[in-house]
């Protein structure tokens, strides 16, 4: 019997307040008003940002269905959506792609302005939320929530995938790699014969070296105070892994004298501040250009000299690899299953979605790379 214009009784992770673990909870998933996607989330990555609510770092209203990086299908459409039908294989967008708006219509954009990142409003774009759980209404994460049997999105927010798409793979490419890739092929455009650091090597830094790898750069130097990275990072296309544990002196000095004038292309893919910092001073005083990837954390501020800038250093954001997301992400999901690039060193854990508490302490002990929670 079809679900389609009724409420769906289904589980879904629950986070009522911050630094508290995941409930898993009987919620109620209303159906899609116009223009909305309901979907059957299959496969859902666990990314650091979902982590930074947790800690506060990433500030959201609660209680909450976190969730961002997922692959699912097409469980019914509201009242006017065309570019997605039933039973179609999906992958919401985070930063969806309105296509109307100043960042839609520029050929340098991708953050739409219907983005709920900087926002921050956890709710659709109508004001309202599709979930209830005990009687509350609970809030949506930047558009997607995937921590969920079933999810609502705006269609401007889902991009359909080829149908034989493993979706436990290519979940990812609703985050972590395109988002860390892109920083490189996109934002970045690193060039042939370039040298490249990678401050970071989670999912998305691995990301960001392999993206790196694919444009022709001739030194990747990757960063992190985990060692246990190096292996999968030199496996992904690093020449060099640095330890700033193993040094006294700051780790932008210690690149300077790696690499002589410092390196072109510098990415932050952690989410501190003194590591944006540090990677804009590592890269060269001239035509240097350093990528902030990672998510700054709330009230923080960094206070810099600007003579970094002045000689002629770039410093620039990166959200979603720079991709137009909904364009972008069926071509990546078809790149992947021609091998154009792999996915499946970056998931070193699968696990049932019930398991979702014990894949964040993996993420947080630095044991995993990406966990994928399947339904
Ligand atoms: N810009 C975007 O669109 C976007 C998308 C996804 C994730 N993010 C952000 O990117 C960042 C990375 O995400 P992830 O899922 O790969 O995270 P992760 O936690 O898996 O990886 C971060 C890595 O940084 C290392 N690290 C921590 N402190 C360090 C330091 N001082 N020096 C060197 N290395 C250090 C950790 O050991 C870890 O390996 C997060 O801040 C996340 O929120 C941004
Ligand atoms: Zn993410
Ligand atoms: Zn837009």
């Amino acid at each position: 019997m079809s679900t389609a214009g009724k409420v769906i009784k289904c589980k879904a992770a629950v986070l009522w307040e911050p630094k508290k673990p995941f409930s898993i909870e009987e919620v109620e998933v209303a159906p899609p008003k116009a223009h909305e996607v309901r979907i059957k989330i299959l496969a859902t990555g666990i990314c650091r940002s979902d982590d930074h609510v947790i800690t506060g770092a990433l500030v959201r209203p609660f209680p909450i269905i976190l969730g961002h990086e997922a692959a699912g299908v097409v469980e019914s459409v509201g009242e006017g959506v065309t570019s997605v039908k039933p039973g179609d294989k999906v992958i919401p967008l985070f930063v969806p792609q309105c296509g109307e708006c100043s960042a839609c219509l520029s050929t340098k954009g991708n953050l739409c302005s219907k983005n709920d990142i900087g926002s921050a409003s956890g709710l659709m774009p109508d004001g309202t939320t599709r979930f209830t759980c005990k009687g509350k209404a609970i809030h949506h994460f930047i558009g997607t929530s995937t921590f969920t049997e079933y999810t609502v999105v705006h269609e401007t927010a889902v991009a359909k995938i080829a149908a034989a798409a493993p979706l436990e793979k290519v979940c990812l490419i609703g985050c972590g790699f395109s988002t860390g890739y892109g920083a490189a092929v996109q934002t970045a455009k690193v060039e042939p014969g370039s040298t490249c650091a990678v401050f970071g090597l989670g999912g998305v830094g691995l990301s960001v070296v392999m993206g790196c790898k694919a444009a022709g750069a001739s030194r990747i130097i990757a960063i992190d105070i985990n060692k246990d990275k190096f292996a999968k990072a030199k496996e992904l296309g690093a020449t060099d892994c640095v330890n700033p544990k193993d040094f006294t002196k700051p780790i932008h000095e210690v690149l300077m004298e790696m690499t002589g004038l410092g390196v072109d292309y510098s990415f932050e893919v952690i989410g501190h501040t003194e590591t944006m910092a540090a990677a804009l001073a590592s890269c060269h005083f001239n035509y240097g250009v350093s990528v902030i990837v990672g998510v700054p954390p709330a009230a923080e501020k960094i206070s810099f000299d600007p003579m970094l800038l002045f000689s002629g250093r770039t410093w620039k954001g990166s959200v979603f690899g720079g991709w137009k997301s909904k364009d972008a992400v069926p071509k990546l999901v078809a790149d992947y299953m021609e091998k154009k690039f792999v996915l499946e060193p970056l998931i070193t854990h699968t696990l049932p979605f019930i398991k979702i508490n014990e894949g964040f302490d993996l993420l947080r002990k630095g044991k995993s790379i990406r966990s994928v929670l399947v339904f």
